[in-house]
């Protein structure tokens, strides 16, 4: 296993729409064992293959890793096959934008389908954070992050926040 870098927007690669995965091979499981590193090597809760420059179809994702557990979550090519019309608010980060954090609205319950690391077909019922998780990670498939889901003042608040410290670092 390896720890791959995360993309920090915004790095126009992030705006790649990822391509469905063919086949779940040992080359692909390698790439998700390296997501989960890097993931946790962040901590962060939820990494799509895109932010670390590889644009396929695959999630990966621990929500019980804030309590100390290991329970990590793998999805290929995930589609959502239904979403509520009740929608629900979560305050969002993402490795790709770090240090800011903002209230998204999604739907609160959705299901979805997915192969696992395997290759085996899924299916999901999901609400609360693993139902905000799981759509936040798909908006990167589609390269969409979530501050585009904020109006354009606090967007570009956000994108101004992330190139000063980008400067900061490279001042450094
Ligand atoms: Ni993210």
């Amino acid at each position: 296993m390896a720890i791959r870098p995360v993309l920090i927007a915004p790095d126009p690669r992030l705006k790649t729409v990822s391509t469905p995965v063919e086949k779940v091979d040992g080359e692909v499981r390698k790439l998700i064992d390296d997501m989960l590193e890097s993931m946790y090597a962040a901590d962060g809760i939820g990494l799509a293959a895109v932010q670390v420059g590889v644009p396929k179809r695959i999630i990966v994702m621990d929500l019980a890793q804030k309590e100390g557990k290991n329970e990590p979550r793998v999805f290929v090519n995930p589609v959502i096959t239904w979403a509520s019309e009740e929608l629900v608010t979560f305050e969002e980060g993402c490795l790709s934008v770090p240090e800011i954090w903002d209230e998204v609205e999604r739907p609160a319950h959705i299901r979805a389908e997915y192969l696992d690391r395997d290759g085996k077909k899924q299916v999901l019922k999901a609400d609360g954070l693993l139902a905000t998780c799981l759509q936040h990670e798909m908006d990167h498939l589609e390269g969409v992050l979530f501050i585009d889901h904020l109006s354009r003042l606090k967007r570009s608040m956000a994108l101004k926040k992330l190139a000063k410290a980008k400067k900061l670092k490279e001042t450094a």
